[in-house]
């Protein structure tokens, strides 16, 4: 195994320690109050954490956080990911290399999945079945044929299934969904969604810990079902770059675009879709592109246009909604409005008429001397909001511990969670096929 070229490696080193430590302190202070607390008087709800790599630490980070939840137990296939589990969260939970064995406890009510992809439906219908709750990372399903079997097994087991993405938790989501309902931007035809990254940990590129080894990771475990492979610390740390585990740009990132189109627009159905991508900038092993655009046509009578690149990151707006009466440029946590007046110039096309015609033209029409109405409507200032800084991971989980609490339904719940995840498959699909790919909404079916 060979390191990655392009990391400088004290300086990643450097900065990731300093945030690990800041981390740790956050979290054990947040836990250790908030679940000793005798002022909580919520019904507890007991977690357990199936996958506490990058995403699962700070699930668990944000779990802790929220008051009458307790984290009973965590299991993983690398030790160091269990070890920081224990030095995080305190109480530190028990810790086991067997998932099953967290389904199997009593104490859990409710479990949080963030295992690579390919493992998302199998741990989750076992969950299911074992009379747990369920908070499953985005993207839900590794192939949009999952969807379908992920309803049926919410279904049957009436337990509560919040899909990850805390997007539909920020603090702006709602208000921008409620200020595009209410007409503001006129018709909306075109919708452009960007998620761009310039690193190597942007690209996936994570680096390996030292101590990896066939010792400290559990290969097997982590390949479940996917197809059989000799050890490969790669594919283990760094799986989103292969197909086996993940459905690159598509399904990782664009899910999050596609999911707050879907929560602004109050849209859940693609009707098709078209991509380019390639591996343009980072070469070194991986098999999904580094850059994708695609293009999801939907039947409510717009198009959304997406794209991704891992060698770019200049900053800008999560979404950019493009309406005949005014454009929305929305981050998640905050959005800003241009009304844009429909005005005629007329100069532009009566340029070429003989002096005589457009004077006789601006009477008729009652023109200012630049050939604009003079009743035409008047600019105004864009309009802000930002919303107050609650964490959207931390708001998200709650909004799942919550339902769990009242019987309710959570924000993000699997149909959902299906649509989502479609279009980034429906992409895949397409840049693989060269071709457009369609939803049939009535099979339910991709068809190509
Ligand atoms: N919502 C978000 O913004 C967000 C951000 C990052 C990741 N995610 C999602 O979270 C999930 C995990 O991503 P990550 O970045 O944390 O990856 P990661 O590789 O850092 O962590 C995954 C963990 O799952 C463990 N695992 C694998 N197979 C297992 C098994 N059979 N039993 C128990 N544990 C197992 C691995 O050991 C690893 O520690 C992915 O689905 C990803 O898309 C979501």
């Amino acid at each position: 195994m060979s390191s990655n070229d392009s990391i400088d490696r004290r300086q990643f080193l450097g900065k990731s320690s300093l945030i690990a430590a800041a981390a740790v302190g956050g979290a054990r202070e947040a836990s250790a109050q908030l679940n000793n607390s005798a002022a909580v008087n919520l019904k507890p709800v007991r977690l357990g954490f199936i996958g506490v790599g990058i995403r699962g630490t700070l699930l668990m980070e944000a779990a802790a956080g929220i008051a009458g939840v307790e984290i009973k137990a965590a299991a993983d296939c690398y030790k160091g990911h269990l070890d920081a589990a224990r030095e995080l969260i305190n109480p530190a939970p028990e810790v086991t290399g067997d998932y099953k064995a967290i389904l199997s406890r009593p104490d859990v009510d409710a479990v949080v999945i963030a295992t690579p992809d390919h493992w998302h439906l199998q741990m989750t219908q076992e969950a299911l079945a074992a009379g747990k709750h369920v908070y499953i990372e985005k993207p839900m399903t590794h192939r949009w044929e999952d969807g379908e079997a992920f309803i049926s097994a919410v279904e049957r087991s009436g337990k509560v299934l919040q899909v990850g993405s805390q997007y539909m938790s920020m603090g702006a989501a709602q208000k921008a969904a409620d200020f595009i309902k209410g007409g503001r931007l006129g018709q909306v035809t075109l919708v452009e969604g960007r998620f761009h990254r310039n690193s190597a940990t942007g690209a996936w590129y994570y680096p390996i810990p030292p101590d990896a080894s066939p010792t400290t990771v559990d290969f097997k475990s982590f390949l479940g079902s996917a197809a059989p492979r000799d050890f490969d610390l790669r594919r283990f740390f760094q799986w989103r770059l292969f197909w086996d585990y993940s459905g690159g740009l598509p399904t990782d990132l664009f899910v999050h675009i596609v999911t707050a189109t879907h929560q602004l627009m109050g849209v859940s159905e693609p009707e098709s879709v078209f991509s380019f991508g390639d591996i343009y900038h980072w070469k070194n092993y991986r098999e999904v592109p580094d850059q994708m655009t695609s293009m999801v046509k939907y039947p409510e009578g717009f198009v959304l246009r997406l794209s991704s690149t891992a060698s770019n990151g200049h900053p800008g707006p999560l979404l950019t909604v493009y309406g005949s009466e005014g454009t929305l440029e929305y981050t998640g946590s905050s959005f800003k409005y241009y009304y844009e007046p429909r005005t005629e110039a007329f100069g532009y096309s009566t340029h070429s008429w003989p002096k005589a015609t457009t004077a006789r033209f601006k009477e008729l029409m009652n023109l200012t001397d630049n050939l604009t109405p003079l009743d035409g409507p008047v600019a105004s200032e864009p309009v802000e909001y930002k919303s107050s800084d609650e964490d959207s991971t931390r708001a998200h989980v709650r909004n799942w511990i919550d339902a769990i609490r009242t019987g309710g339904k959570p924000i993000e719940d699997v149909r959902f969670g299906h649509h989502a995840a479609l279009v980034g498959h429906m992409c895949n699909l397409s840049y693989k096929s060269g071709k457009p790919v369609r939803w049939n909404k009535a099979t339910r079916k991709v068809e190509a």
